[in-house]
């Protein structure tokens, strides 16, 4: 089912999303309080572009009446894979669903991620699950022929997710463990800011805590790099309706949900912008 555009706000985003059924295809534990869902989503999966989110449904009862957020990680043959973090109600009963589950979603959402022609060598950041809708641009970078050096960062290594997959298609993987139980001791801002110095980006692509994405953003800017941050926020209606999605950016505030959540990092005005808690 297409679902109805908004006349007044007159929205330029999601033109694509409609709702869709799905059916659960698995659902694996993937470390301490993480988890990879496996969707049958067929019509999301052939038109989403990396950095988009669903809005998924989890359960039918009025308890899942507000739908929650999730980047899709990976879509491929027809399936989406989310990863996601265990916090609150929803996502506890969602690592309890099982294969061949039902529940519906709406997508594909938002504004992903720019990947401009003629773009040579990627630096991607990855702080946690940051990593989730970085997985589906690493592969289109790596399909296009775009170099991509990922910094990925955890609290311990047995935390730092998707790192196969990052190591599958990138030409560099650096990773930074809180414990030092994996690569670096400390925050990936040591290793980014090394490699900023080193040069040779074109782009910087970063996902995780908001003061990491901050600080990323800076270094890129000192390093005259240009870069796209993906920004979350509490999201009620996720198509552009209620404003509870705010970004404060240097145009005036912009809603995660239709204008991001990717946004280029100079518009955002970091000082202002309300960082909400976050894993
Ligand atoms: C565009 C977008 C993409 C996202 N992608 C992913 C993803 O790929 N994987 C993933 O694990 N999570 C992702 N999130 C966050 C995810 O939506 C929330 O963690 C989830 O909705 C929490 O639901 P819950 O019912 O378990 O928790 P609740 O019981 O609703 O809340 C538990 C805790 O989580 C916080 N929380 C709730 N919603 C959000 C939110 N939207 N952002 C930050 N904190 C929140 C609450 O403030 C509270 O502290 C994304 C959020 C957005 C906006
Ligand atoms: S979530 Fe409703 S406007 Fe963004």
């Amino acid at each position: 089912m297409r679902m109805p555009m908004c006349e007044a706000c007159g929205d330029s985003g999601n033109r694509d999303m409609a709702v869709e059924h799905v059916v659960v295809r698995s659902n694996d534990r993937v470390c301490e309080g993480v988890g990879l869902m496996v969707l049958e989503a067929p019509a999301t999966a052939s038109k989403v572009r990396p950095g988009q989110f669903v809005h998924l449904r989890i359960a039918s009862d009025r308890e899942f009446m507000l739908r929650r957020p999730f980047s899709v990680h990976r879509a491929h043959g027809g399936t989406l894979e989310i990863l996601y973090q265990v916090l609150g109600r929803g996502t506890r009963a969602m690592s309890l669903t099982q294969r061949e589950d039902r529940m519906d979603l709406i997508g594909p959402l938002g504004h992903g991620w720019d990947i401009p022609d003629g773009l040579t060598h990627a630096l991607l950041v990855a702080g946690g699950l940051g990593a989730a809708p970085l997985g589906m641009l690493a592969e289109e970078l790596a399909r296009r022929g775009v170099a991509a050096t990922v910094v990925m960062g955890a609290p311990t290594g047995e935390r730092l997710v998707a790192r196969d997959l990052f190591e599958r298609v990138a030409r560099r993987v650096e990773a930074c463990t809180d414990d030092g139980s994996a690569g670096e001791k400390g925050f990936v801002t040591v290793a980014t800011h090394r490699l900023l110095d080193e040069g040779g980006f074109d782009m910087v692509y970063a996902c995780g805590p908001e003061v990491m994405a901050k600080a990323v953003a800076g270094q890129a800017f000192e390093a005259g790099v240009a870069c796209q941050v993906s920004l979350e926020r509490l999201m009620a209606c996720g198509i552009g309706v209620c404003l509870s999605c705010v970004v404060a950016t240097v145009n005036g505030q912009k809603r995660a949900c239709v204008d991001g959540p990717v946004f280029d990092a100079r518009e955002v005005s970091w000082d202002v912008s309300e960082i909400p808690p976050r894993h």
